[in-house]
């Protein structure tokens, strides 16, 4: 089989295409045939940033058919289609899933929309979640226009928000953020963010937490779940009485699986209704990674990125 590893820290240059024994499931595993992966900008950061083990491999969202099922594995057969998320080799056109955390690829969704619905749809719902929102809140959303960011805006909108504003790193992205139903679209660098609102979802963090803290009304929450780091001042939080929660999504699967399961329900549910679609920016062949990984690094993406192995 053909999969995409790197052997040393870099940017999307150092990304290899190679030829590998297909794996075999292991106990509670699932493999499949790749039809879709998606690309995300923790993987990109951590093929940059180092402190893994080398050679790395690359994790992720996928779907395909189930090819084979490991021992211990119930409820699942070969020639299903499913979608989870692969802790190993993801990037590649074989990938091995824990079947406890697979689902079926909801009907009437492409590979590329399952991939999307899957982890930054989870992850999107889960910040959404952590800050509680009560009916007709209002949200702004930074990174808007992420594969994560985007299904952020369209389920605060679904959910009845009372306004959502979508924060960008520059201007083309405005129309974009628009068609998710965002009433309100900001670029980092205005003077102003609006009136202040309710809920804050930061995916970008580092530099950009200040502003996010300042966006919040009083008693405001702001969910911090990016992996840009940042600093953020007690005092800040302190004037006007806001808080920070933290989300992270493998801590809830770990711990929550039945919660996280009532997730995906909705997020399929919004699907099918129509209210939730995920928007795919680029769909690109299995050796065209570093060009994938080129789209996020140049923050060009409108939607969520996608690698077609087959
Ligand atoms: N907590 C969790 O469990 C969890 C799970 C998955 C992902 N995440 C986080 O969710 C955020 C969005 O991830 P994603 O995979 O949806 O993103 P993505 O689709 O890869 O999109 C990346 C976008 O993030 C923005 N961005 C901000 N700072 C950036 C930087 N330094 N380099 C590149 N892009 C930057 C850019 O848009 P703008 O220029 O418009 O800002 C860019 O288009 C990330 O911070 C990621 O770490 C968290």
């Amino acid at each position: 089989m053909r999969r995409v590893r790197y052997y040393e820290n870099g940017g999307p240059e150092v990304l290899r295409l190679e030829e590998t024994e297909v794996p075999r499931p292991g106990p509670g595993e699932l493999l499949v045939r790749t039809e879709a992966v998606g690309v995300t900008l923790p993987m990109v950061r951590k093929v940059r940033e180092g402190g893994m083990p080398l050679p790395g491999s690359l994790g992720g969202e996928v779907a395909g058919e189930i090819v084979a099922v490991g021992p211990e594995v119930t409820g699942r057969q070969v020639g299903e289609r499913v979608t989870g998320l692969c802790f190993g080799d993801a990037y590649a056109d074989h990938a091995l899933l824990h079947a406890a955390m697979a689902s079926p690829v909801p009907e009437g969704a492409s590979a590329s929309e399952a991939v999307a619905l899957v982890r930054s749809g989870l992850v999107a719902l889960g910040a959404y979640e952590s800050a509680r929102p009560a009916e007709g809140e209002s949200v702004l959303v930074t990174g808007a226009a992420s594969g994560v960011g985007h299904l952020a805006v369209q389920l605060a909108a679904a959910r009845g928000a009372g306004r959502v504003v979508a924060a960008v790193g520059s201007a083309e992205k405005a129309e974009f953020v628009r068609s998710l139903g965002a009433d309100e679209v900001v670029t980092y660098t205005d003077d102003s963010w609006g009136e202040p609102v309710d809920i804050v979802l930061d995916a970008v963090g580092g530099e950009l937490l200040s502003p996010a803290v300042a966006a919040l009304a009083p008693g405001g929450r702001l969910v911090a779940y990016s992996s840009g780091g940042g600093t953020i001042q007690a005092y800040d939080l302190l004037v006007g009485g806001k808080s920070v929660i933290g989300f992270q999504v493998a801590r809830t699967a770990r711990g929550r699986p039945a919660l996280m399961e009532q997730w995906r329900q909705e997020l399929w549910e919004l699907f099918a209704a129509g209210r939730l679609r995920p928007r795919i920016h680029a769909e690109l062949p299995l050796e065209q990674a570093a060009e994938a990984h080129g789209i996020i690094e140049a923050r060009a993406n409108q939607g969520k990125v996608i690698l077609r192995p087959v």
